[in-house]
């Protein structure tokens, strides 16, 4: 006999002025190999159709599904019932403006992020169709492809303590990928210009060690040793500053 799932499930369209913030009480019989974006959809074909939830891929790849899933961000595409207890509680992602029940606007959030923290290499050298490719070294362009492997699902800055309380915090999403373009030798940027997009209580410093975005990253980036880096690069560039301000 398999299980019978309760779910309480967050409900409020910021939309609807007569809409209030609640929870709805959902049953299901849990199916085999049953995830919570098969359990979402049959609730929203069954029972109530104006529940909104964001998916795109379900296989983990585009971030559209990240929630708060039993109090921990998580993909719900990703996440098998028979992993949870009876009873399952989805909360939207908190940090990301809310569109409506578990579907939150992570699309502007990074959007703003990777303009601030400008997340393109730049460079002087002109697109020359004609031109050979230019070799990278294999370890170094493994290194950067692991830090690239982000899919923008904010699980980690939903798990971020700084980041709930502070709305002009980074979060680890951004800091990664400002690690990631100083691994990269073709990013002309100086210390001095990555500093001043990162080294502020806004990036780098703001950064309390908490580590929750390590541990719920769905994609396993080692943000730790990023976030570690980091801090030290910019630690080491703001003494250089401190030394050349004292000699001058
Ligand atoms: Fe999601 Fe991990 Fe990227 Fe954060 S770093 S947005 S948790 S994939
Ligand atoms: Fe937040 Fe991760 Fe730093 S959880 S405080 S970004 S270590
Ligand atoms: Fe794309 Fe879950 S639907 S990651």
């Amino acid at each position: 006999m398999g299980r019978r799932l309760k779910f309480n499930i967050f409900r409020y369209n910021p939309n609807d002025s007569n809409s209030v913030p609640h929870t709805d009480t959902f049953y299901l019989d849990e199916t085999e190999s049953m995830t919570l974006y098969i359990a979402l959809s049959q609730i929203r074909e069954e029972q109530d159709p104006s529940l909104q939830f964001d998916f795109c891929c379900r296989a983990g790849i585009c971030g559209a599904c990240a929630m708060m899933i039993n109090g921990r961000p998580d993909l719900a595409c990703k996440t098998l019932t028979k992993e949870l207890p009876e009873e399952i509680t989805l909360m939207p992602l908190p940090v990301f403006k809310l569109i409506g029940d578990l579907s939150v606007d992570t699309g502007t959030w990074f959007r703003d992020m990777n303009e601030k923290v400008e997340s393109w290499v730049h460079t002087d050298k002109t697109f020359d169709p004609t031109a050979e490719e230019e070799k990278m070294d294999n370890v170094l362009a493994e290194e950067i492809y692991e830090l690239d492997r982000c899919i923008e699902c904010g699980c980690c800055v939903g798990a971020c303590g700084t980041a709930n309380m502070r709305q002009d915090f980074m979060g680890a999403a951004a800091l990664n990928r400002i690690a990631r373009f100083t691994l990269d030798p073709r990013d002309q940027r100086t210390e001095k210009e990555y500093f001043e997009v990162v080294g502020t209580d806004e990036g780098i410093f703001g950064c309390m060690g908490l580590l929750g975005c390590e541990d719920v990253c769905p994609k396993d980036l080692p943000l730790q040793d990023q976030l570690g880096n980091l801090r030290r690069k910019m630690g080491w560039s703001a003494i250089k500053h401190l030394f050349q301000i004292i000699r001058a």
